[in-house]
């Protein structure tokens, strides 16, 4: 088991395949934002399998692929079917902007990929191109049908409200989850970065007093992933909301996980600076028990939680160098 200082298990790696991204969500990357880094930093198939290897011999049991945008990695279905392959990997997952999901959705299922979860800010045609900087909705729509196609089961819908955006879609959001069986979860916007882009999230421990009447929702016990939304469904079972509260609630005293960026960092706190760099061991030729090592120092570098109210403007990093 890997633990850190304050007791906790770190068994969810997270697992950026690429820093890239085709969509330019207003409280992601800034505006007129080019300089993505140059491949020769990425880590390859090799490498990447190899860290995720030695975290699953130290314990770590659950992978979520993420980005920028995951499937714009090349041959991502390949690094899935190897990481499903890997002993001690129970649960792949993969978060996306589901703009490429209808291309890739059967290769990713076939490849063992369990679980996937799309981000979607808005129904209206208009809205997700305010957000996201491209007119994107159709692409999204038809990669989740395809999802659905392909086999998968649980689908969970990433909505961000934020105030004189979206925040006036969530019903609409509501009625099609319903109606596509899809699990929504909304989330509080973190200060990530400074996109230059103003955005004001919504405070969502408020919003659950009004949805919780309106939707007759209780709070569910069912273990819907490893990550830290917690859940409630309507009485009639046909709808179950996820709430992510980074800001209103946080959730740092049971958090599980840690980052690994493309260029091989590994992040020990979406919302701290604390790093290891794996990169330069790994091409020096490390050994596996080296490598372990050093896994197991970084982790004794995690924070308690993240400073986002304290200090808000402190992460320079862009949520999509390490996507969520
Ligand atoms: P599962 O529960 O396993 O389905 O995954 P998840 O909810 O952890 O993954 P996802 O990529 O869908 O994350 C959804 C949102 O939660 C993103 O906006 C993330 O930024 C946020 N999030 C995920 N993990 C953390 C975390 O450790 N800390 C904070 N503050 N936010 C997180
Ligand atoms: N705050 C909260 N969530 C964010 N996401 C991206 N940037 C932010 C932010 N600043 C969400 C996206 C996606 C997930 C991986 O992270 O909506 O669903
Ligand atoms: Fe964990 Fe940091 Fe997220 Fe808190 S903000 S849950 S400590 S990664």
């Amino acid at each position: 088991m890997l633990s850190d200082r304050f007791g906790r298990n770190i068994e969810y790696l997270r697992v950026s395949v690429t820093d890239r991204c085709d969509l330019r969500c207003s409280y992601c990357i800034p505006k007129g934002f080019k300089g993505f880094e140059e491949p020769e930093n990425w880590l390859t198939f090799d490498e990447m399998e190899r860290v995720i290897a030695a975290f699953s011999r130290l314990g770590t049991r659950r992978i979520r692929l993420t980005g920028g945008e995951p499937l714009l990695r090349r041959n991502l279905p390949e690094l899935a079917a190897r990481l499903s392959a890997l002993p001690g990997v129970e649960d792949l997952s993969l978060t996306t902007n589901g703009t490429q999901l209808d291309k890739h959705a059967q290769a990713l299922f076939k490849a063992g990929l369990n679980r996937l979860n799309v981000s979607l800010d808005s129904l209206r045609r208009d809205c997700v191109q305010e957000i996201s900087g491209s007119d994107s909705l159709d692409k999204v729509l038809h990669g989740l049908a395809a999802a659905r196609d392909a086999g998968f089961k649980t689908i969970k819908i990433n909505m961000v409200p934020m105030v004189g955006v979206n925040d006036g879609d969530i019903e609409a959001m509501i009625a099609f989850c319903i109606e596509n069986n899809f699990i929504l979860r909304l989330i509080e916007a973190m200060p990530m970065g400074s996109t230059g882009q103003h955005t004001q999230g919504l405070n969502l421990s408020r919003l659950l007093t009004d949805l919780g009447q309106r939707f007759e929702l209780q709070e569910s016990c069912k273990t819907l992933g490893g990550g830290p939304a917690r859940y409630w469904e309507s009485r009639d079972g046909r709808f179950t909301l996820g709430l992510i509260t980074p800001m209103s609630q946080h959730f740092c005293a049971t958090c599980n996980r840690v980052r690994l960026s493309v260029d091989g960092t590994l992040y020990m706190c979406l919302g701290q600076e604390e790093r290891y760099e794996l990169r330069p061991l790994l091409r020096a030729g490390c050994s596996d028990a080296e490598l372990e090592a050093a896994i197991r120092d970084a982790i004794e570098l995690k924070p308690e939680k993240h400073e986002f109210i304290e200090r808000p403007q402190q992460v320079v990093r862009f949520m999509s160098m390490t996507g969520g």
